[in-house]
């Protein structure tokens, strides 16, 4: 089945406060990260959730069997950085035997790829995607803390060569630091055969240097790629949120997240579990609800899960964007007070 068709199977789902449906779950599966990207972990020290905590393998297989009882019918993979998870092929081996999920998916730095990318296509791995927003190797010492940019590129070109259903670059735009170098990362994922999603730099919890200043929006981005490329034109792909997708006059895609400028709250199917199994419902939501205590204290969580979601109201980007004054969402104290509000904790 290819991606579109996957996407295009809509399954009976349970509803939210604003008639959206659970369909699409993303799992952190390690909280640990082997980078440092300025717009995520900026910090020098951050503290880890303990082994004991993390969801095993066998009880995210159950969670996903739950969810997808409930209409999820996509799985995204997150983490951290998820390849730092050892069992992560066999995770992925079991969640592909479940026939309710069309759709799995990967959020990776790449740096480990090369050694995994065979292994977790062969394991039932559908699409990946790679988070790369720069080609400068000094540059992406910058950014990501680490010289990381032969390791990258090799996970990244190994995985063009596999055939997965997809291929994704993600790419954080920042004024000042990668915003003269959106043409090149086009044309580079382009030679690759992915698609490219420049998102708009978003103030979530773990961003402690955001600032608006540095938010290149959805119009400047086209406008940099228009001045280069000649003509752009919306494209009309089902099941592409959270990006917008346009097209160039020779028929190459692009994606634009613009979670900043244009927040998709409305139309948003989406919850996300971390990797010591706190559900939360939205990227910006302050706090989540404990599935593991009740999973390993056997408790009743297909109920739970279904009376959580039919109350859920969350619009966290909409909500952030009506602010007047806007600035970082947590600073580095509140963190440190509850480092779950991370997005390296609850994985994007
Ligand atoms: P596709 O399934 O291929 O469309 O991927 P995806 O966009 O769902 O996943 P990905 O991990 O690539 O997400 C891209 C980025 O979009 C994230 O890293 C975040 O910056 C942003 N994003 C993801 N989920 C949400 C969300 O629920 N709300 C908002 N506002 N932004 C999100
Ligand atoms: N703004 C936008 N995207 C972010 N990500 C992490 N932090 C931010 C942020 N502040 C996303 C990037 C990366 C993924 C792992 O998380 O898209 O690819
Ligand atoms: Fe969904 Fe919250 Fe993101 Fe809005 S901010 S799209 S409600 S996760």
């Amino acid at each position: 089945m290819s991606v579109v068709e996957r996407f295009k199977t809509t399954r009976s789902a349970i509803s939210d406060r604003f008639r959206r449906n659970l369909r699409s779950l993303r799992i952190s599966v390690v909280d640990r990260c082997n980078l440092r990207c300025r717009y995520c972990m900026p910090e020098d020290d951050y503290s880890w959730l303990p082994q004991r905590d993390l969801l095993t393998n066998q009880e995210i297989v159950h969670l996903v069997e739950l969810f997808s009882s409930l209409g999820v019918d996509r799985i995204r993979i997150t983490g951290g950085e998820p390849l730092l998870r050892g069992d992560l092929t066999e995770l992925v081996a079991s969640l592909s035997e479940n026939r309710s999920i069309r759709d799995i998916a990967l959020t990776t730095n790449a740096t480990r790829l090369a050694q995994y990318a065979e292994g977790l296509h062969a394991a039932g791995l559908h699409r990946i995607t790679v988070s790369l927003d720069t080609l400068e190797s000094d540059k992406m010492k910058f950014m990501t803390g680490r010289q990381v940019m032969a390791k990258t590129r090799e996970g990244l070109e190994t995985a063009a060569s596999i055939g997965f259903g997809s291929l994704k670059i993600n790419t954080v735009v920042i004024r000042g630091f990668n915003d003269d170098e959106l043409c090149e990362l086009f044309l580079y994922a382009k030679s690759l055969g992915a698609e490219i999603r420049f998102i708009e730099y978003m103030d979530v919890g773990g961003a402690t240097h955001w600032s608006m200043e540095q938010v290149v929006d959805r119009n400047e981005i086209l406008k940099i790629l228009t001045n280069r490329f000649g003509e752009i034109n919306a494209s009309d792909i089902e099941g592409s949120a959270p990006a917008e997708t346009f097209t160039l006059q020779d028929g190459t895609r692009f994606g634009i997240i613009s979670s900043v400028s244009s927040p998709f709250c409305s139309t948003c199917d989406r919850s996300r579990i971390t990797a010591d199994g706190i559900w939360f419902l939205c990227l910006y939501a302050a706090s989540g609800f404990d599935l593991r205590s009740k999973l390993r204290q056997q408790e009743n969580l297909s109920d739970f899960i279904k009376d959580v979601w039919q109350n859920r109201d969350d619009r966290g980007a909409e909500k952030r964007s009506q602010q007047v004054q806007r600035s970082v969402l947590y600073d580095v104290t509140d963190l440190r007070r509850d480092h779950h509000r991370e997005m390296h904790k609850r994985g994007g």
